[in-house]
């Protein structure tokens, strides 16, 4: 691969490894899926058509949930396209955050979408294999290789999903306000 110029000292090297240490030593509430449970014990769909702002129908919410589904169940995809870079410019502060922290969290994303569309009466052999059929794709990268190239990448990345999460909570919320917090859960580890 192709190097971009990029360099970085050692006490800056040094400030972003200590940075790790501490985020790795107080990684705040990881999502517990039992609790995904019991609120999916009480999701009430009938309710969500009632409520829709006008111009959306059922299929286009479930339509917004796949988007959210299919975008959070590819995180070994990103995973080991990052750790490869971070491995690449020696930035072990990187590839850190990135499997330690990021990784497990990123794992759970994708659940609350599928449990909201299983209440919905989507089959979970059908989402299955839309998930896999996703997994299996190539991701190509084409926003350059460095350290700061794929962090910035990735801060967008989850800025942005961070965002549709929220909308799509903001959605749920007046109909099935059990399925609204299973989704904006996701947003919410973060202490840093
Ligand atoms: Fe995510």
């Amino acid at each position: 691969m192709p190097k971009a110029p990029y360099s970085i000292s050692d006490s800056s090297k040094g400030k972003l490894d200590g940075l790790v240490d501490r985020i790795e030593a107080d990684q705040g509430d990881l999502i517990n899926l039992r609790e995904f449970e019991e609120r999916q014990q009480s999701l009430d769909v009938r309710q969500v058509i009632r409520t829709l702002p006008e111009g959306l129908d059922e299929d286009d919410l479930a339509g917004i949930l796949h988007l959210a589904l299919l975008t959070e169940c590819a995180t070994d995809i990103y995973v080991n396209e990052i750790s490869s870079r971070a491995r690449d410019f020696n930035s072990t502060w990187l590839e850190r955050f990135n499997e330690n922290v990021w990784k497990p969290d990123e794992y759970m994303h994708a659940e609350p979408f599928k449990r909201v569309l299983l209440a919905l009466g989507c089959s979970e052999a059908e989402l299955d294999r839309e998930i896999e059929e996703t997994q299996a794709r190539e991701f190509e990268h084409v926003g350059g290789d460095s350290p700061i190239h794929v962090t910035t990448f990735g801060m967008v990345q989850e800025y942005l999903t961070d965002h549709w999460h929220g909308l799509i909570s903001r959605l749920l919320r007046p109909s099935m306000p059990e399925a609204a917090a299973m989704t904006a859960r996701i947003k919410q580890r973060a202490r840093h």
